[in-house]
């Protein structure tokens, strides 16, 4: 009976992983400890536009798996994070606008991914790429676990409340389909 439960669970996180189009695993080649998403520009946005102070701006994209959750709970196995971070570059008018990709990093979550790391963040595993889609090598995947770990009880994620508030001002799904059917509906 345990072992068909186990089974089942390989199963289904395989199938749920396999939708998404990502493979969460941790033996990667080259260390990584998760696959880049290639399709992720087209995901739900979860957080857009976050200027940090080294001059980066950040956009962070959740798949339709990590949409399901609702405020106040973990995110289901198969969820995947990306981040998009970008250069700046002078607007023309004094002030700064997106540039050049920097680099892109993932976050995806699936049974006992990242058990091999000496910080545990709860089944996410972490990964790093260049502009180009390419691992960055000699990565610290203990610095992003270790950066992410105080975040327990947000499941790890850090603008989880922010993200959960302005879905629920908006009452709107942050994704496209809302955006394609007000085009549809509008013809803007
Ligand atoms: C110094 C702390 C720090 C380190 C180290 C760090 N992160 Fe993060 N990470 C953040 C912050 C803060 C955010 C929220 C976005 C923002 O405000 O920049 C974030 C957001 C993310 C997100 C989007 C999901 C979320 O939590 O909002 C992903 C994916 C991510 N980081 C992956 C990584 C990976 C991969 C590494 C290691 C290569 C890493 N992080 C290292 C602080 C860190």
């Amino acid at each position: 009976m345990k072992k068909y439960l186990i089974g089942s669970t390989l199963l289904a996180s395989f199938i749920v992983i396999g939708c998404a189009s990502t493979t969460g695993s941790n033996n990667l080649k080259d260390g990584a400890d998760v696959a880049l998403p290639k399709n992720y520009e087209s995901w739900p946005v979860f957080i857009k536009d976050i200027e940090k102070s080294n001059g980066e701006i950040r956009d962070i994209y959740v798949n339709q798996v990590g949409t399901k959750a609702k405020k106040g709970e973990a995110f289901a196995n198969g969820s995947s994070f990306v981040m998009a971070i970008y250069k700046t570059k002078d607007d023309g008018y004094g002030g700064k606008q997106k540039g050049d990709l920097a680099k892109v990093f993932v976050m995806t979550k699936g049974k006992g991914n990242g058990s091999q790391a000496k910080i545990n963040n709860g089944d996410w595993a972490y990964g790093a790429y260049n502009a180009q889609g390419e691992l960055i090598k000699d990565t610290n995947y203990d610095g992003c676990r270790g950066c992410h770990a105080p975040l327990a009880d947000k499941d790890y994620i850090f603008h989880y409340d922010q993200y959960f508030d302005q879905k629920v001002s908006l009452n709107l799904p942050h994704d496209h389909s809302v955006l394609a059917a007000y085009s549809a509906a509008t013809g803007k």
